[in-house]
């Protein structure tokens, strides 16, 4: 089967065509970001026109890449949550409006899930159950992932998702949007020890996150205790460099600790990363080195390929193909998006 994947729902604006959920014969994605740098993150109203502007085109590129015609396509999947509401419904009107006018069935597929299931078909196999970690600018998850299609909730984040801590973090020290790979690069040159921040504990909720502590305590180590985000900043250079690397290192450790202990305590043996934030080099050596500790417990870190992390449209291809499989039929043009991922997936 052929799926045709659109994906709309912040500021990246990609199409995909993708064979059996997991052969990726074209890949387009024309990011905004140099657009909503200006503004420190993304803004809403400049993303729906980009994506106005820019989806046919991809759409049409992606079907030129991959060497097909609209006839040879067998399906339409697009996101339909969770994401900003504007961006969300252009995909999905787009969607239905290419399936009624090629006469292909369509399907609306969840941002996260397909997070979930960028890193299952990056492998050659993929076996299940397996706990699934999403890590993006708008979550921070743990999924028991049982089949897909069948997902519980182990933990998420009580506040900031582990993304979105990144690029507050950056803006504070001053870097870029977004601000996840700017602090990776400063952290290179910073004294991961020289702070002693720590991670939010949730009373009771093990596998529960929480940053906004962290993110206060770096207020303070870089404009000076109870002051403002406005107030000046009283490090040099290098203090603000050792503040991306006590601040990467402390966030990256919970996420890490608390998947593992979550795995071997669920004894879930593969481990499913996806979310911008899976970019992390120095976050998947750190799996790799605390997962080593335990070699009686052995488990695999699976991370979604390169243009995989990001959101793209190939796997909403992909997770597509395997819930129209499941499904059995297409989605009918009442079909609406959700800003929300209330009750969505799981
Ligand atoms: O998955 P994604 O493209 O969008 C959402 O669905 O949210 O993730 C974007 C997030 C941003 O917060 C960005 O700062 C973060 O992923 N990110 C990173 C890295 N690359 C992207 N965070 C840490 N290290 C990186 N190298
Ligand atoms: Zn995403």
């Amino acid at each position: 089967m052929n799926v045709l994947g659109i994906e709309t729902s912040c500021d990246e604006t990609s199409a995909s065509v993708v064979k059996d959920g997991k052969e990726i014969l074209s890949l387009v994605i024309r990011s905004q970001m140099d657009a909503h740098a200006a503004f420190g993150g993304v803004f809403p109203e400049l993303a729906c026109r980009q994506h106005l502007e820019a989806l046919l085109p991809i759409v049409d590129q992606s079907l030129k890449e991959a060497n097909l015609k609209p006839a040879d396509l067998d399906l339409i999947a697009v996101t339909k949550a969770p994401g900003l509401i504007g961006a969300l419904m252009l995909g999905v009107n787009a969607a239905k409006a290419l399936a009624y006018g090629w006469n292909k069935p369509f399907i609306g597929v969840n941002h996260i899930e397909a997070h979930l299931y960028a890193a299952m078909m990056s492998n050659d196999t993929f076996e299940l159950p397996g706990l699934g970690l999403v890590i993006s600018g708008g979550h921070t998850a743990l999924i028991q992932i049982d089949a897909i299609g069948q997902y519980q909730t182990v933990g998420g984040t009580i506040d900031d998702a582990i993304g979105e801590a990144f690029d507050k973090v950056a803006r504070l020290l001053g870097l870029g949007y977004p601000g996840g790979p700017a602090i990776e690069e400063l952290a290179k040159q910073g004294n991961p020890e020289a702070f002693s921040f720590k991670a939010g504990r949730v009373s009771e909720k093990p596998y529960a996150f929480s940053l906004s502590g962290l993110k206060t305590q770096v207020l303070y180590a870089v404009k000076g205790q109870g002051n403002k985000k406005e107030s000046p900043t009283l490090l040099s250079d290098q203090g603000i460099a050792d503040v991306a690397a006590s601040f990467q290192k402390v966030a990256c450790q919970d996420v890490v600790n608390k998947t593992l202990k979550a795995a071997a305590q669920l004894d879930l043996k593969h481990i499913y990363v996806g979310g911008g934030v899976s970019n992390n080099r120095f976050l998947r050596e750190l799996f790799t080195k605390e997962r080593e500790k335990s070699p009686k417990n052995p488990i695999e870190v699976h991370w979604p390929a390169p243009l995989l992390s990001l959101d793209n449209a190939a796997m909403i291809a992909g997770l597509g193909f395997h819930r129209y499989l499941l499904q059995g039929h297409s989605d009918e043009f009442n079909l609406v998006a959700s800003p929300t991922n209330k009750n969505l997936f799981l």
